[in-house]
Order: C-alpha cells, then structure tokens, then sequence
C-alpha cells in the first residue's frame, strides 16, 4: 500500500489532469442520478396528468443529460488516461535513468530480463492502475453513496430492503475472489513463465539449432502454453459459476421493489413515476459492486508492480563521488596497487588476495595468467568500476576514491574483454564516446587497430550499419572496432583486456606494434591483458596473475629466468605454435 501512495503521489505532477478527470467523474455521477428523476418528473406530472408539453420537455432533457453523461465519460476516461501516461513516462525515464546510474555490481547481480519486466510489465500494470482502476473504484464509490442517499430520500423502507442486496453480493463476489485468487495468480504466473521460455530461446536459438533440439523446445513451449489454456478456463468456468447467482440476486431484488413498491403504490404512499425512477436506480448499484469486486485484484498486483519498480528506483548506488571528489586532470602515470583485497559482492572467495605494484611513468604493463585468475580484476578496481574492499588503489599518490567518478573513467581508455556495439553505423559505433570527432580522426584510429581497409571494402564503408538488421562482423572485426572506439577518447591511462583474442595472430600483433607507439605517445601508463606472448614481450614489465595473487613481475627476460610458472605458459605456447 506504502507503494501506491507513492505512485498516487506521483501523481501531483499531473493534479490539473487529474482534477478534470475526477470533476468529470462527479459530474458524471451527477448525470447519471437525474435521469431517473426526469423519467419520475415525465411519468408523474407527464404522462399521468396527460400534459403533452411535460413529456416532451422531460424527453428534450433527458437527450440533454444524455448527451453530457456522454461528454463526461469521455472526459473521465480521457483524463484519467492522460495523467496515467504522463505517470508512466516519468517512470520509465526515473527507472532508465537509475539503471544508468546503478554500479556493476548491481547488474551482475540482477538478471536483464527481470529489470526488462520491470520497465514494460510492471509500469504498465501501474499505468492501467491509474488510467483505469482508480478512477472506476472511486466513481463506484461516489456512486453507490450518492444512489444509497437517494434512495433512502425516496422511501427509506424500500431502500434497506433494497440495500440488502450490496453487503450480500459484496460477500458473494469477495469469496468468489479469495476462493480464486490462487487461480488468478497461477494465469500471470504461466504467462510470465510461458514468456521466460519464449526470451530464452530467441537468446539462444542457434544453441538450439545447433544441437538439433528444436522439437524439444516446441514441446517445453508447447506445455506452457497448454497449461496457460487450462487455468484461463478453470478461471473462466469459476467467472461462470459465480456470476449468474449475483445477477439472479440483482433480479430478486427487483422482485421485491415491484411487489413492496406496487403494494405502496396501490396504498397511494408511492407514486408509479417514483417507483419507476427507483427501479432505475437499482441498475446503478449493482454495477459499483462488481467494478470494485474486480478492481480488487488489480490493485494488489499493481500494489507489487509497484514495489518492484521502487526496489529498483530505490536500489543504493554503491560507487558515487565522494563529498570532496576532485576531478582527474593531470596523469603523472604512477598507479600503485597498495595491499589490495577485493571480494566480488555475494562472492565466497576473494578474486584478489593482497596486490602490490607500482607503475612507473609512460611504462607499459602487461597482465599475464590463467583466466580467473583476476587479471580483468584488477582492471576494473581502476576506473572505479568496483570499489577495493580492501588496501587502496592510488593514481600519482592519490586514492582513486578521492576523484570524481565521470573525470576518472572519461580519462581512463578502456577496452572490455567482451565486445559490445550498438546498433547504428560503423562511424557511430567509432565515434560512441567523441561524437564530434572529424573523420580523417576516426580513420586514423580505425588504420591503428588494423580494421580501415575492411570497413572500406564494405559498399556503404563507415556509414554501413551494424548490429541488429545491419551487417553481421566476426568477433575479430568486432573487437578491432572497440579498440578503435577507444582510442578516439580522450584517455591517458589505456586498458587492452584480452582485446585481439579474437584477432589472427598476424594482425594482432600488427595491432600490438602500432599500439605500442601510439602508447608510449599518449598514454601515462597503459595495460595490456593478453594471451600471447608474442603480445607481452614487448612490454616493459610483465605481471603474473595466479589465483588472484600476483606471483612474479619482471620483463620477458627476467620472468623466463625467475618464474617457473612463466616457463610453463611460455612453453606451452610455443607447443601450440609448433
Ligand atoms: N562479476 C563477477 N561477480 C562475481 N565473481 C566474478 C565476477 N567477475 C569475475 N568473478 C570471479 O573472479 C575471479 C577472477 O575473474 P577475472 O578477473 O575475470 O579473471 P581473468 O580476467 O583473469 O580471467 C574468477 O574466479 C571469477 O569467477
Ligand atoms: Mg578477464
């Protein structure tokens, strides 16, 4: 409930919108009560006193009424949509905007499908909350109040026998809904889960294929959607058996009202007008009943729609700028790694177990070890990507905590182990990080990392699109485009994680030479992740990871001397080319 205070607090933003929305729903109301009294009015003073020029007065008015109930309506439901949309965009963007701002660790912990639910399902079950439900249960609510007050004005006896008829359907349709509550829940669960199984696999759709397990998959999705058949049919079969006992109740009542009210009638205490506009009234108290019965339901699960979006909107940022954040301008390209301690969040074991090293100006590091050993690690502790849990992590002395996040990570280069684009053109994929870049900038870069003269082999060259609907690359174009990308940011601290592993060995290493000038030329200090010796023996100093300790550092020479681990890979490597 907390939730959907806070959803009808959001809202205020929108209260003219609302206003409207809820005036028209009381005028609506108003609408709706006169009619009966103008059919009173037509039958009594009309009809009866055989006065033509009443009759038709009250037909004229009651097109009247008629025509504004219509305006009303609209303006209700119009309204009450339009603060729903208005409610819903801000969402969305609160929610975007958050998900921008969340630490990796919050993504590495919730799953991309369930935040996906989040911004669509979730928000527009909240959406249909507004825009619908809300505005029907407090019209329903006007209404009954206002017809009960009504009735018990016309005649008082008729309306308790009348009235009966609320608390007793109200009952009926409450155990209805407990009683099928369960059955409720299980539709949007077997939807959610019919769902689930359908996102899989377009995900992992050439796995399937690949495998050859498509009759598997047609069957697993097959299943779901039989079992999503049966509780849409047991629900409806539970609408069936319910409904018509209400509506029989609604028809016993008017039984009552025709014999209570005839005998009335007769006895000269009641007119024939007024027990006509009476009955008319009933047909506005049982439809409340039923819209509040169902609306139940509804704001249960937008109640829960609800906290999840605010679990989201709520979630801590765990890294942000510190009060005194200074921003990163000068590199000196001293990084030191002081006795660093990290464990991942909800991990067991720590990834780095007490790192120290120091680089020195302009030096060239490479990261050498086994995968999971810690070597991207160690990479992301720099640009803040995750916070040390222990020890400290310093650029020329100072604490990488004491800079201001968006200087830091917009100085320091960084290309990831997995390669990702966005779809777009080539140049725009370049040019993600410095979109005003000219172009002859872009081609350099694009001539560094080895992939010009592919991009211009195709027809359309740089304006080509990619991704989704664009051409399909290899994991090797792919990933000489990030280090392009890269490159035309405004770094001085360089990150190469495993960056041309899917690169040919011969045009890796052209990639590594002209990178290596293009470092020493620009860069303060820069690291490079790789496999290959070939890739590290250039560097200045060599570290060796091994389950998250740094066992040996040292240039090639000294590490083939010192290190015996060094050895190993070394020769295994040459094993392999051989
Ligand atoms: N996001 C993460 N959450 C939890 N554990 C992680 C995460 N990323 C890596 N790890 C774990 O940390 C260890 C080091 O991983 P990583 O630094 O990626 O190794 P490398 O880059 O050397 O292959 C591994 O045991 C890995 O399972
Ligand atoms: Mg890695």
């Amino acid at each position: 409930m907390q939730s959907l205070n806070r959803v009808l607090g959001s809202l205020n933003a929108y209260r003219f919108i609302a206003i409207g929305a809820v005036v028209s729903l009381l005028l609506l109301t108003a609408a709706n009560a006169v009619t009966p009294q103008l059919f009173r009015w037509a039958i009594d003073q009309g009809i009866a006193q055989k006065n033509l020029q009443i009759v038709l007065y009250s037909a004229a008015l009651m097109v009247l009424v008629a025509v504004g109930r219509g305006l009303f309506n609209f303006g209700q439901s119009f309204w009450a949509e339009a603060a729903s949309q208005g409610v819903a965009y801000d969402l969305r963007n609160t929610i975007f905007t958050k998900i921008q701002n969340l630490s990796f660790s919050y993504h590495d912990q919730s799953q991309t499908s369930q935040l996906l639910t989040r911004i669509t399902s979730d928000i527009e079950q909240i959406r249909t909350f507004v825009g619908t439900t809300l505005i029907q249960v407090v019209g329903s609510v006007v209404t009954l109040v206002s017809i009960a007050i009504i009735l018990l004005l016309m005649d008082w006896q008729l309306a308790l026998i009348t009235l009966v008829m609320v608390p007793i359907a109200g009952f009926l349709l409450a155990q209805f809904l407990t009683r099928n509550q369960k059955l409720f829940e299980r539709v949007q669960e077997q939807l959610g889960n019919l769902n689930g199984v359908l996102q899989e696999n377009l995900f992992g759709i050439r796995v399937v294929k690949a495998f050859v397990r498509e009759p598997v998959e047609m069957g697993r999705y097959s299943k779901l959607n039989d079992d999503l058949i049966a509780v849409n049919m047991r629900t409806i079969r539970a609408i069936a058996n319910t409904f018509p006992v209400i509506f029989l109740l609604s028809n016993l009542i008017t039984l009552a009202v025709v014999g209570y009210g005839g005998a009335e009638v007769i006895g000269e205490r009641f007119s024939i007008g007024e027990l006509v506009a009476f009955n008319s009234y009933l047909m506005f108290i049982l439809q409340p009943i039923l819209l509040i019965g169902f609306a139940a339901p509804v704001i249960a699960q937008a109640a829960a729609s609800a906290e999840r979006v605010y679990e989201v909107v709520d979630a801590e940022i765990e890294i942000r700028d510190r009060p005194n954040a200074i921003p990163f301008e000068k590199c000196g390209g001293r990084i030191t790694f002081e006795n660093v301690h990290f464990r991942y969040p909800g991990a067991a074991t720590e990834a780095l177990k007490g790192i120290s090293f120091e680089t020195k100006p302009k030096e060239l590091i490479a990261i050498l070890g086994a995968t999971g050993s810690g070597k991207s690690t160690i990479m992301n502790l720099i640009p803040r990507f995750y916070d040390v849990t222990e020890g400290a992590v310093r650029i020329d002395g100072r604490d990488v905590r004491d800079l201001t996040l968006e200087s830091l990570r917009s100085h320091i280069g960084i290309v990831f182990q997995e390669t990702t684009l966005f779809s777009g053109t080539i140049r725009d994929n370049l040019t993600y990080a410095a979109p005003n870049a000219p172009l002859e900038r872009v081609i350099e870069v694009a001539k560094t990392a080895q992939i010009h003269d592919f991009i211009t082999s195709l027809p359309d060259g740089y304006e080509t699109l990619v991704g989704e609907r664009g051409v399909g690359l290899s994991g090797g174009q792919k990933q000489r485009i990030a280090v392009a990308r890269t490159l035309l940011t405004d770094y001085r601290i360089l990150i190469l994680d495993d960056s041309t592993s899917a690169v040919d060995a011969k045009t890796a290493a052209q990639i590594q030479e002209a990178l290596d000038e293009l470092m020493r030329l620009h860069t303060c200090t820069a690291f490079v992740i790789a496999q290959r010796i070939s890739t590290v023996r250039n560097a200045d100093r060599i570290l060796l990871m091994n389950q998250g300790q740094l066992v040996a550092q040292g240039t090639h020479d000294e590490l083939m001397h010192s290190s015996p681990l060094y050895g190993s890979i070394l020769e295994s490597q040459v094993r392999q080319a051989a």
